[in-house]
């Protein structure tokens, strides 16, 4: 089909001229392909260079991924979010050492079955390393081929059935994993979500949303449901010990740990939630807290207020193998949710300021 292979075509000639230049790009390494395509999942590409090369720089193999203990995963993940992927990861390269020497699986059934290969992944792996002949989707394919085909409606997973259809006879037979890539380039950095940059385009002619000028309003916009979250955190601290405590292993941000603390009720404050939380989740009396500071932290769907309390118990929580007492050295070496993970911060800031005798400001209200 003419129409097919011009549009293949020149989307490749563009890519080989155009692609950023991408430390996983630099790689034909299949490990590193994979764990570049998890990352990037959900994630933005600046965001992920940093993380995608200390992981790495930390683990060269799927061995040295095996091997690492589920901790220090989490923790080199804190901060990219959706945690699961990294447990995923893990998993699947202990699968992959014991069942195929260490080596990812050249076959769609043998990836699919391992923890964390969807279709994207599967797709990806498969047509970027392996460069076998096999179509991803994700939002900025998606956005490129609704474009293209002039599909109205919200970019979303019932659009891809469509998509799919265009991709299979699109696709080219070799360069495969440009092809691929180069959709999503195009994407990122052409026919961005607004303001797409149509005449710079190297498949303007395919495009039947540019023919008909509707590219603007094709796919249509998403309606952002943000939601406030407040929360109260305690800071419990002796003999410069601060109290942490594991989350359980299934759910929202599982195995991170964190300061106590939790969510305000209805109708509650910061302080009658505090004083909620250590009873309930260590059984404890609060006798005194001091409200140190506020911290606000941005997830994709939700934004969190987090209201923190130097707190004063009347007995004490001992530690075990979910609740420990470490000092904030030792804290560098947990996974945390962001927000706990900022907040360790400025207990390191306020910590380095006291040592050198500033006194370290901010407010300060006492509460009985
Ligand atoms: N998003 C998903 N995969 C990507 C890749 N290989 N390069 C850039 N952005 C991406």
């Amino acid at each position: 089909m003419k129409i097919k292979s011009t549009f293949s075509q020149s989307l490749i000639s563009w890519y080989k001229k155009n692609a950023r230049s991408l430390p996983w790009r630099k790689t034909k390494d299949p490990y590193k392909i994979w764990i570049s395509e998890v990352m990037l999942q959900q994630t933005t590409v600046n965001a992920v260079i940093p993380y995608y090369e200390r992981w790495v720089r930390e683990f060269p193999s799927i061995a040295d991924v095996s091997q690492a203990p589920l901790q220090k995963i989490l923790k080199l993940w804190q901060g990219l979010g959706y945690y699961q992927r990294a447990k995923n990861i893990h998993k699947s390269a202990k699968i992959v050492c014991d069942g195929y020497a260490g080596q990812l699986p050249e076959e769609a059934e043998s990836l699919r079955r391992l923890p964390g290969f969807g279709p994207y992944t599967t797709g990806a792996v498969l047509s970027i390393a392996f460069n076998k002949r096999y179509p991803i989707i994700d939002a900025n394919v998606r956005r490129v081929i609704m474009r293209v085909l002039a599909i109205k409606g919200c970019a979303d997973t019932t659009q891809d059935k469509r998509i799919l259809e265009f991709l299979h006879q699109t696709m080219p037979h070799r360069d495969i994993g440009i092809f691929n890539q180069g959709l999503m380039e195009l994407g990122a950095l052409i026919c961005r979500n607004r303001q797409p940059l149509c005449l710079l385009c190297p498949v303007k002619q395919n495009c039947a949303a540019y023919r008909k000028g509707v590219q603007e309003i094709i796919p249509t916009p998403k309606k952002r449901n943000i939601q406030d979250i407040a929360a109260a955190i305690g800071i419990l601290e002796r003999n410069g010990h601060y109290f942490i405590q594991k989350r359980p292993s299934h759910g929202l941000l599982a195995d991170l740990w964190e300061f106590p603390g939790g969510k305000l009720g209805e109708g509650e404050t910061a302080l009658q939630a505090i004083r909620r939380e250590i009873k309930e989740e260590l059984g404890c009396e609060l006798e005194k807290a001091e409200h140190i500071m506020n911290l606000r932290h941005f997830y994709t769907s939700f934004r969190v207020h987090l209201y923190v309390f130097r707190c004063k118990l009347k007995s004490y929580p001992s530690g075990d193998q979910t609740h420990q007492w470490v000092t904030l050295k030792e804290l560098s070496n947990y996974p945390m949710p962001s927000g706990n993970a900022k907040l360790v911060a400025r207990l390191e800031s306020e910590n380095s300021v006291e040592r050198i005798g500033l006194s370290p400001g901010g407010i300060s209200k006492s509460c009985r």
